[in-house]
């Protein structure tokens, strides 16, 4: 287990975890001196490709982001997405994660659980590959949004849910649309840290899309809090260069050779 890693870990109960996005270097760069851990989500797949979820999101698609967002990485925990469908068993699941680690020198991997695949978690940490899970609204196995562990019945099976992704050797566990109290239970009963999404204060850390909270992707349910609206002032800028061009105003002599 590397250094960030047992860091990440030693903060439960402690101090709140802080995760963001990143699927570029330039944002990577303006996230690492404020985070306790950078994901290149598969989400880009919705919020970069204008795809309808994030099930189409691919391999190669993944590691050339991370590629990207590693250079800029310096002291946050690195994690990478495995898309949809590169970890069906156990042999793939390595294979895969091994070619994502050797090209981004990430980390860890995170895989979103379909509540059975226990035991590729458990074979990607025998395989010396640190695993984060993900589970409640897990969009690569769900097709419609929905909150998760809302009754009693639902409460015990994400609670099991957790303890068994711990069980089988993950650091940490994404928990995603999980009910606040269901959210505390599990975060009391783990001795990994959980990132919450929508799931509450009752984590030991938090995630976003940075998107999301920049104000840039359009997508803002009520988990995300808006702590820019970016889209507005690049519109602004585009505008005024609009503008310029138009009218001549630019380019001007001192922007010429
Ligand atoms: O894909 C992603 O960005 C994620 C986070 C929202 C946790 O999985």
């Amino acid at each position: 287990m590397n250094k960030k890693i047992k860091n990440i870990l030693k903060k439960k109960n402690k101090k709140k975890l802080v995760c963001l996005t990143a699927y570029s270097g330039n944002t990577a760069k303006l996230l690492d001196n404020y985070c306790d851990i950078i994901l290149v989500g598969d989400s880009l797949g919705n919020v970069l490709y204008g795809m309808k979820n994030t099930h189409s999101v691919s391999l190669e698609m993944m590691i050339r982001h991370a590629m990207s967002v590693k250079k800029s990485v310096k002291k946050s925990l690195f994690v990478v997405d495995m898309p949809k469908g590169t970890y069906k068993n156990v042999p793939s699941a390595i294979k895969n994660a091994k070619k994502i680690i050797k090209n981004t020198q990430c980390d860890a991997v995170k895989i979103e659980s379909n509540k059975k695949n226990f035991n590729i978690i458990k074979g990607l940490v025998k395989s010396n590959i640190q695993v984060m899970g993900h589970i409640g609204f897990t969009p690569q196995f769900k097709e419609k949004f929905k909150i998760e562990g809302k009754d009693i019945t639902s409460q015990n099976r994400l609670i099991n849910e957790a303890l068994e992704i711990q069980k089988a050797g993950s650091f940490s566990i994404v928990l995603e649309c999980i009910n606040s109290d269901t959210a505390k239970k599990i975060t009391s009963k783990l001795y990994i840290p959980t990132i919450g999404i929508g799931s509450s204060i009752n984590c030991d850390g938090q995630v976003l899309v940075t998107d999301d909270l920049l104000g840039m992707s359009g997508f803002y349910p009520k988990f995300v809090k808006k702590y820019a609206l970016i889209n507005k002032i690049i519109e602004k800028a585009i505008q005024r260069y609009s503008k310029d061009v138009k009218t001549k105003r630019f380019p001007k002599k001192k922007n010429s050779y």
